[in-house]
């Protein structure tokens, strides 16, 4: 296998590199580029932050769990690669030195990469943007304030040479047609889309993966398209692209998205793998199934659909046969009725203690429709048929809610873990759909919204 990228600007071409090493491990071990940090090696600090560009964008990545196969045909920058090649600072880094963005300096290099990154792309770093690099003596103020001072600075055209093109690699398929030929032929090899998940199988657990088929150049995979039957969503497209279809359709699920890990991993996730992996914690499920989503899976020439409720059959067990995977997902033309809410320990950057999605439907008062599905209530997404059912013909009100208040207990025997206690997990259920009820009736509900 050989895999060509650019680096700095600089053209770099590898033979048979190890296919689950990491980008971070290589440059700083194989290039000396020692100015990207390891801090958690699992995507969760940002140091790491490289920027990585292909014909359409540019993203932020993680590259501790970036391996180096998902760089064919890419362009990528480190911290050494950010200012001219004349030594001229990049707006973000001089802006950084401006205002007093930076103490220890451990995190810096991973703030200028997500910050040249928004810059890059005519955006500003915001709170969101930034919200996957932590830093622990400066403060965000500082930071924050260099980004907004950098955001109307000219663009750095340093960076602007283009991406090389992508060499032919057996294990990258360029095609849904031959990742179903070469999957089915090799059932035991595991499927990499954006390696968020997998990545820590290799960083965490020290697996060894011999066996790799990389979904990322499979661009047929990526694509959003309208249908009769909806939105079809390709199994390859990322939860940022998620994001921005959701926004004007199914604007609380985009909101809900909002709070997906990172820009860093909603830049590399994807939908398919978040449905694929089976978590029961997984974020978009809930939305999905409450909105009533059509799972489109394929086997060699063979595809068959079903509703993604069903694909989830016991903790750990999908309907996934070998050799089978996921080619997209359709989400049903529908009007907008949906509340999604996710409750985690800390607001951005964290997996959910409890993600509950609500899609009720009522007609002068009285529900006409709903369906309810929650993560991290059980040992799969799940939807709670039997609240459903106590809701539906009764009026939408905090009476009906009362009253089916044993209804939760039902549905769902969730567990007590690290994340939380069983108990609060069932109160917080309740909870979320008093929230959406008071929403409903055009309350005000968010945290977010509350004003000293
Ligand atoms: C720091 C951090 C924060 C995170 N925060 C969240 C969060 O807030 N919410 C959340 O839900 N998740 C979160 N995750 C988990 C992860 O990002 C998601 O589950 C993500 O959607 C996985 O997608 P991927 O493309 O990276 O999958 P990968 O890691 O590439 O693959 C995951 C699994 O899916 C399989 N797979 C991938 N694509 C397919 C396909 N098309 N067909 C069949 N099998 C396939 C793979 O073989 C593998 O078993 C987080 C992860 C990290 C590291
Ligand atoms: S080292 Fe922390 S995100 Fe990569
Ligand atoms: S400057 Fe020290 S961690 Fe950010």
């Amino acid at each position: 296998m050989e895999i060509t990228f650019l680096l700095n600007g600089e053209s770099v071409s590898l033979q048979n590199p190890a296919p689950t090493q990491t980008l971070l491990d290589w440059l700083r071990e194989n290039r000396s580029l020692t100015g990207t940090k390891e801090g958690c090696n699992e995507g969760d600090c940002g140091a790491c932050t490289v920027m990585v560009r292909d014909q359409d964008s540019a993203k932020a990545l993680n590259a501790c769990i970036l391996f180096l196969p998902q760089l064919n045909g890419k362009s990528v920058t480190t911290v050494e690669g950010l200012s001219s090649p004349k030594g001229t600072l990049h707006p973000v880094q001089q802006a950084l030195i401006d205002h007093h963005g930076s103490q220890c300096g451990f995190c810096t290099p991973g703030f200028a990469m997500s910050m040249a990154t928004a810059h890059c792309n005519g955006t500003a770093a915001d709170d969101d943007t930034l919200a996957g690099n932590l830093c622990r003596c400066t403060g965000y103020a500082p930071i924050i304030r260099a980004a907004q001072a950098a955001q109307d600075l000219p663009r750095a055209e340093w960076l602007s040479t283009p991406p090389p093109a992508a060499t032919s690699t057996p294990n990258q398929p360029e095609s849904s047609d031959a990742l179903a030929a070469l999957y089915a032929a090799n059932p035991q090899a595991t499927l990499v889309a954006g390696a968020t998940d997998i990545g820590l199988w290799v960083t965490k657990q020290l697996r060894e993966l011999p066996d790799l088929i990389f979904l990322n150049r499979c661009t047929d995979l990526q694509q959003i398209t309208e249908t009769d039957q909806g939105l079809r969503i390709g199994a390859g497209v990322t939860m940022d692209r998620l994001h921005s279809a959701m926004t004007q359709r199914h604007p609380s699920f985009a909101e809900m998205l909002r709070r997906f890990a990172s820009a860093q991993i909603r830049a590399a996730a994807t939908i398919g793998g978040n449905i694929a992996n089976g978590s029961p914690i997984g974020d978009s499920p809930p939305p999905l199934i409450a909105l009533g989503a059509q799972l489109h899976l394929r086997h060699g020439d063979t595809r068959r659909d079903t509703p993604l409720e069903d694909f989830f059959i016991d903790y750990g067990k999908q309907d996934l046969a070998p050799g089978e995977f996921v080619e997209a997902i359709t989400i049903p033309h529908q009007p907008d009725q949906l509340n999604v809410y996710k409750l985690s320990k800390r607001f951005d950057q964290d997996i959910s203690a409890v993600c509950g999605a609500f899609n009720i439907a009522t007609e002068k008062g009285i529900v006409t429709q709903a369906r309810i599905a929650f993560g991290g209530m059980a040992g799969t997404p799940k939807r709670a048929h039997t609240v459903e059912q106590a809701l539906i013909g009764k009026p939408w009100s905090q009476a009906t809610l009362d009253a089916a208040h044993d209804a939760w207990e039902q549905d769902f025997q969730p567990l007590t873990d690290m994340r939380a206690s069983a108990a609060y997990r069932l109160t917080t259920a309740r909870n979320m759909a008093l929230r959406a009820l008071f929403e409903d009736q055009g309350q005000q509900t968010s945290v977010l919204e509350v004003t000293p």
